[in-house]
Formats: C-alpha cells, sequence, structure tokens
C-alpha cells in the first residue's frame, strides 16, 4: 500500500520547509540586496523524509521504485532552491527516488546536458523549469522517444510535443494583481494624475513573462492610453523591459540608468510607481532608488511577486509596495499528485484545458491561485501558514 500523497506531503512539509526557509532567510542579507544565496543541495530534505518501504511505488514488472527527474533552473533564486527542496521531499515521502539538478546560474547548455542524462539513465518522469522555454525541443524529443511523460512545470516548454501537462499558477491574474494594486493605489479611476511609472518584467526566454506583464498592462494600459499614467523613459515594450535572468543586478543597473536619464530623485523628477514582474527585479530596483536617497516615506510604489524573504522584509521596512504570494506548498502538492496520477494510469488534476498553448497545442494545465500579499497580510498568509517563520522575517 502507497502512502497517500497529501498524507505524505503532511508529513515532511513542516520539516523540509523550515528547513529550507532557514537556509534561505539565513543567508539573506537585511539591507535590501539581489538573491538569496543558494541553500545547499545538499540540504536534508531525503533524510527528514520518512523512508517507507511500503510507500515506494514499485513498477508492476520489475519491483523498482519508480524514478523522477527534477531539473529546477537556477539555484541563484530563493525561488527555486524552496521549490526544488519541496518536491524533493514531497517525491521521496511518497515513496519515489529524485534526481534533482540545478541549471548552473541559469545556463542552458548545463540544464540540456542535465536533461540528457536523467534521459539516458531512463527516469520514469521528468519535471521541468526550464531556463529558457524555447530551448528544450531537441533534448525532449529523445524524452518522447523513450516515452518519458514531461511535467512542464511553473514555466511552460515551448514548442515541442513531449511536454504533457503543465502545472503553474495563474499567472495572468499575478499580473492583474500587480496592476490592479497599482490602479488602487494611485486611486487612478479618480485622481487626476498624471503619474510617472516605469515597468520592469523578467526574462525574455520565460514564456510567464508574456502573462504577468500582459496581465499587468491590461489594467494599466487604458491609464497610459489616457494620459493619467506617463512612462518618462518611453520604456513600455515587454521586449524593451525585459530583465535578462530575472537578475536583480540587471533590474538595478537600469533602473541606475533611468535615474541619471530622468533625472528621478526624492527631490527631483517624481516617479510614483515602478512597476516589476517579481521580487527579483524589485529588489534591485529597491536598491538603485534607495542609492539614490529615496527612503521609506517617499519611494515610489514597487511591485512583485514570490515573497521572497528579502523582500518581505523590504514590504515590512517600506521600500516594497506589495507582492504576490505564490504558495509552492501547494504547487508541489500538486505535481506530486500529476506524477502519481499518471504512473498509475489514472486522470491527473488538470482545472485549464484552454490557456497555455505551447505552439504545438494546448498542454492541460493545473493553475494555482496566487494571492495579493503586503504588509497588512502578510504575517496571516506567511507567518500563521508556517510559510516562514517570524524570525527569518525579522529586519
Ligand atoms: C516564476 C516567478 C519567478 C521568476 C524568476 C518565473 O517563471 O513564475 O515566480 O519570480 O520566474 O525566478
Amino acid at each position: 500500500m502507497k502512502l497517500s500523497v497529501k498524507k505524505a506531503f503532511a508529513l515532511v512539509m513542516a520539516a523540509t520547509l523550515t528547513f529550507a526557509m532557514t537556509a534561505c532567510a539565513g543567508t539573506a542579507d537585511p539591507a535590501p540586496s539581489s538573491e538569496a544565496a543558494p541553500v545547499s543541495e545538499e540540504a536534508p530534505a531525503s533524510e527528514e523524509a520518512p523512508a517507507s518501504e511500503e510507500a515506494a511505488p514499485a513498477s508492476e514488472d520489475t519491483g523498482e521504485v519508480k524514478r523522477i527527474g527534477l531539473s529546477m533552473p537556477t539555484k541563484s533564486l530563493q525561488r527555486w532552491n524552496q521549490d526544488g527542496d519541496n518536491m524533493k521531499a514531497a517525491f521521496e515521502a511518497a515513496g519515489y527516488e529524485v534526481d534533482l539538478q540545478y541549471g548552473g546560474e541559469n545556463e542552458v547548455p548545463v540544464q540540456v546536458s542535465q536533461l540528457e542524462n536523467m534521459i539516458a539513465a531512463d527516469v520514469d518522469i521528468l519535471v521541468v523549469a526550464a531556463i529558457d522555454g524555447e530551448s528544450l525541443s531537441e533534448v525532449l524529443a529523445t524524452a518522447k522517444e523513450k516515452n518519458i511523460p514531461v511535467i512542464s512545470y511553473d514555466r511552460l516548454i515551448m514548442n515541442t510535443d513531449a511536454v504533457t501537462y503543465y502545472a503553474t499558477f495563474d499567472n495572468w491574474k499575478v499580473g492583474t494583481l500587480q496592476g490592479t494594486y497599482l490602479e488602487e493605489a494611485l486611486d487612478l479611476k479618480n485622481a487626476e494624475g498624471p503619474f510617472n511609472i516605469e515597468f520592469f518584467t523578467g526574462d525574455p526566454g520565460d514564456n510567464n513573462i508574456n502573462f504577468f506583464y500582459g496581465g499587468a498592462m491590461e489594467v494599466l494600459q487604458p491609464y497610459l492610453d489616457s494620459g493619467k499614467l506617463v512612462c518618462p523613459s518611453k520604456q513600455t515594450e515587454q521586449s524593451v523591459v525585459a530583465t535578462v535572468a530575472w537578475s536583480s543586478e540587471n533590474s538595478q543597473n537600469r533602473m541606475d540608468n533611468l535615474i541619471s536619464s530622468n533625472g528621478y530623485g526624492p527631490s527631483g523628477t517624481k516617479l510614483d510607481a515602478v512597476m516589476c514582474s517579481n521580487d527579483s527585479t524589485a529588489q534591485g530596483v529597491t536598491t538603485a532608488l534607495v542609492n539614490a536617497g529615496y527612503t521609506a516615506e517617499n519611494i515610489p510604489l514597487i511591485t512583485g511577486q514570490d515573497c521572497d524573504v528579502i523582500s518581505v522584509k523590504n514590504m515590512i521596512a517600506g521600500t516594497q509596495a506589495m507582492s504576490v504570494f505564490k504558495d509552492t506548498r501547494t504547487l508541489s502538492e500538486t505535481v506530486v499528485e500529476m506524477v502519481d496520477a499518471i504512473l498509475t494510469g489514472s486522470e491527473p488534476p488538470i482545472n485549464d484545458t484552454e490557456t497555455y498553448d505551447n505552439g504545438t497545442g494546448v498542454i492541460p494545465s493545473f493553475l494555482c491561485d496566487p494571492v495579493y500579499a503586503s504588509v497588512e497580510n502578510y504575517e496571516e498568509l506567511l507567518v500563521d501558514t508556517g510559510y516562514y517563520t517570524a524570525d527569518q522575517l525579522a529586519n
């Protein structure tokens, strides 16, 4: 008898999450800086998972434990360390063997060769968060030849019919939450304006930015058209406001340039808001603005996503206005259920069969729900649910 996914998940989540969060928070610089330091791959997630032979889903013919190839994009952002650790622990608790690999520092050839190795080792299933959604067609064609199912994790892998299912958050909603926050905070419906705003989104190879940026612009574009919102740099095209590798250093550099070319500053050109698609880009923007003399009292409204430890601290300190909480525990749990269903020949959880076309057709998806987060509700969302401890968020 196999341990139910939910039960196994509950058993390990507390221990593993606490470990992952401690590791991330423990290395985070309380000053608004760039990414959290990497958590060691040697994280004792597996040791903490109750190893139960009973729990192992044995292959019918060989009696062997099924193996999952888990490919994450980078160790340089808190998000992926957390996701990798969560899933490894959850899979192991459900009785699977896991090969967890990170693609160096967002290095596509590294991710491709890790996938090649997993396929050559005949893993039973692949779960992949792509660095560049356009670069995996060739390697995944080999997975398809070997009938290895592929779950696209968080980011849609494009232009390959090897992708079986997609598990992610409602990425359009992430963008509309950010846009709606700015609409309300600036009272765009009623105020006269005009308000000055700049825009930052993420890596051009990440299909998610079409949804994040598209969702935010659905709300904000009408105000740019009417002149109530003004982008002084005129940089509003998605390709122009993209941030390679979602890197805080890159967003900080671009914000530095925007500050000097537009004269932004507490006593210079007024800047009311900076729409950032996620926390790592927001952190770079915060750093640039604080370096230019802004304080919590006069800093423009900065949006984000992920509730990274550094960004939650910035929200508490008043140097980031909001974030979007995507509970990665829910996403991991969904993926374990999907894998379980695929490998036992039953129906995986799917709640969207329309939105995500990867160029070869719509990929059946499960979308988890993203939630607005700010200094007002972070305790309830993050501390009360055990996602972080209050200590981890202490400035
Ligand atoms: C994820 C975000 C994350 C970003 C950078 C996106 O694909 O959906 O949660 O902030 O990548 O890692």
